[in-house]
């Protein structure tokens, strides 16, 4: 195989490196994969992402959680709510959740991610091998009644226009990976759901990393 992909209508040559995607996860003792959770704002999505990533990590696993609130404050600060900027939003968000399985890291990502088109298309760049869906199916009530940033209070007087559930659309995945509620669990036991479902997909059986054996942990 050639060493390089080239775009030749952008002129830009792709060059490949000298260390493989396997090597990398061989050297992690892992397989990389993207967990991608999405439901409404207050679902729960965030307090998952990071007690899974509390969990995967004692558990000696190389992982990192693109956020939402996180990544618009920097790489997509230009981005709006419209159907289009969040359409974008998801995008950029998969490729770089695409680059950090590349280099062998575990990704969760936590975005409302409404659209169903756009996270089809997240699967189609991160690949569907690496593409685990999780839908926080959280009701609407709860969301609301949590309400922790006062957000869907300001939606529905009229102050945010676009919101998610309120004047913006949310579709629900129609074959997700996994399901979860988090009014019916404590985040400990919602993450643990979502490991029990991707179990083995994870861990490299002829690892030798140090942490191997200890998948069981907090379980
Ligand atoms: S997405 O729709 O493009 O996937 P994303 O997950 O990045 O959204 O950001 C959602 C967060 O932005 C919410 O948790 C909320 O704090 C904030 N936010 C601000 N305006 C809106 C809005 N119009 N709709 C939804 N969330 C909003």
């Amino acid at each position: 195989m050639s060493s390089s992909l080239a775009n030749e209508s952008n002129n830009i040559v792709w060059k490949r490196g000298l260390v493989s995607h396997d090597q990398r996860c061989q050297l992690l003792g892992q397989k990389s994969l993207t967990i991608w959770l999405t439901g409404l704002s207050a679902s729960g999505k965030s307090t998952l992402a990071y007690t899974l990533e509390r969990i995967l990590f004692d558990m000696g696993r190389s992982c990192y959680v693109l956020d939402g609130d996180h990544v618009r404050h920097g790489l997509n600060r230009d981005l709006d709510f419209s159907h289009e900027g969040r359409s974008e939003n998801i995008r950029r968000v998969s490729e770089v959740a695409r680059l950090m399985n590349d280099a062998g890291l575990i990704v969760i990502t936590a975005f409302i991610s409404p659209y169903k088109d756009d996270r089809k298309r997240a699967q189609d760049i991160i690949g569907r091998d690496q593409f685990f869906e999780v839908y926080i199916s959280t009701s609407q009530k709860i969301c609301e009644e949590r309400d922790p940033k006062g957000m869907y209070g300001l939606a529905r007087a009229g102050q945010i226009n676009e919101f998610t559930g309120v004047s913006s659309p949310y579709e629900p995945p129609q074959n997700p990976a996994c399901v979860i509620d988090t009014s019916m669990s404590l985040p400990d036991e919602c993450a643990c759901q979502v490991l029990a479902v991707m179990s083995g997909k994870i861990v490299l059986s002829n690892s030798h990393h140090r942490h191997e054996g200890d998948t069981s942990a907090r379980q």
